[in-house]
């Protein structure tokens, strides 16, 4: 079963024990940051007073480019808008899943240019576009995880877009309601680690969707405030490599008890805008 691109990868990066995790090939859509800064305020992270960097941002996501590259990954691009500073957190562009893609209806209006935009990408890239009713942003929100959708609400996505998402999509989805302003899209607060289990943040939920948690991922990765303080959660993989910011460090240390390989990566520019390395990240699934 192994994909030629799984096992170049392996040769190229430290040898593997037995126990190795198997990679799936994933193709994603990320953005170039040319048009990054941070001039108005739409969640905890953002400070327009604060001096931002683009070419520094720019080299910072290349560098989660070319390591999605290295580990074979497809990666397709969308041509930056000027004006459109957040347009780097390709994750709200939509969510993706079977040839269809569900259109983001932004919250705030600085970034409600980007629906069409991102719809526009899609339709011209094969996808079966749905135009949303509801106000969602996109993969920031939905996560596939065991067939399943984790869909947050709260902060930005809407529960009657759980219930488009439903009829377009057929599968289960599960709402999951989150508490904390800094951790205002569910990608902040859960990280897929692979086809069945998660790591989350607790506190980022309420009571219910807790429990609902607990039950599902019963071997859930439980990360703490200070790996949560770095949007540590906010990391992508394989199923065999993460890709995570490098100062979560007690989160790289759990990964690696269960086995799985990964790669620290600086994202601290974007982190200036509230995201880092999935919210530069749409996996596209045709
Ligand atoms: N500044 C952006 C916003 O507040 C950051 C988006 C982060 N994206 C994500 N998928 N968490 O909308």
């Amino acid at each position: 079963a192994a994909n030629p691109r799984t096992a170049s990868t392996q040769t190229a990066t430290a040898p593997l024990g037995p126990d190795a995790r198997a990679a799936v090939h994933k193709t994603v859509l990320m953005c170039r940051p040319d048009h990054f800064t941070v001039s108005y305020r739409i969640n905890p992270w953002m400070n327009p007073e604060l001096p931002t960097s683009t070419p520094l941002a720019v080299e910072q996501w290349q560098s989660l480019h070319d390591a999605y590259r290295s580990l074979g990954y497809d990666v397709e691009l969308i041509e930056p808008i000027p004006g459109l500073n957040d347009m780097v957190y390709a994750a709200n562009g939509g969510f993706t899943l079977d040839g269809h893609a569900y259109g983001a209806k932004f919250t705030y209006e600085e970034r409600v240019p980007e629906g069409p935009a991102y719809m526009s990408w899609f339709e011209a890239n094969g996808f079966e576009v749905h135009e949303p009713r509801a106000i969602n942003e996109g993969e920031g929100d939905f996560l596939l995880s065991n067939g399943a959708i984790l869909a947050g609400h709260g902060f930005r996505t809407t529960l009657e877009s759980h219930d488009e998402l439903r009829r377009i999509f057929d599968r289960e989805v599960v709402s999951l309601r989150l508490v904390d302003p800094s951790f205002y899209h569910l990608d902040t607060a859960v990280a897929i680690l692979d086809e069945s289990n998660i790591a989350y943040l607790p506190k980022a939920f309420d009571d219910a969707s807790r429990a609902e948690l607990e039950r599902r991922y019963p071997d859930a990765i439980l990360v703490d405030d200070q790996d949560a303080s770095v949007l540590g959660l906010n990391s992508f993989g394989d199923g065999r490599t993460m890709l995570i910011a490098e100062r979560a460090t007690g989160f790289e240390r759990q990964l690696r008890e269960r086995g799985y390989e990964t790669v620290g990566l600086d994202l601290s520019e974007l982190l200036l805008g509230g995201g880092g390395i999935k919210c530069c990240t749409l996996e596209l699934r045709r």
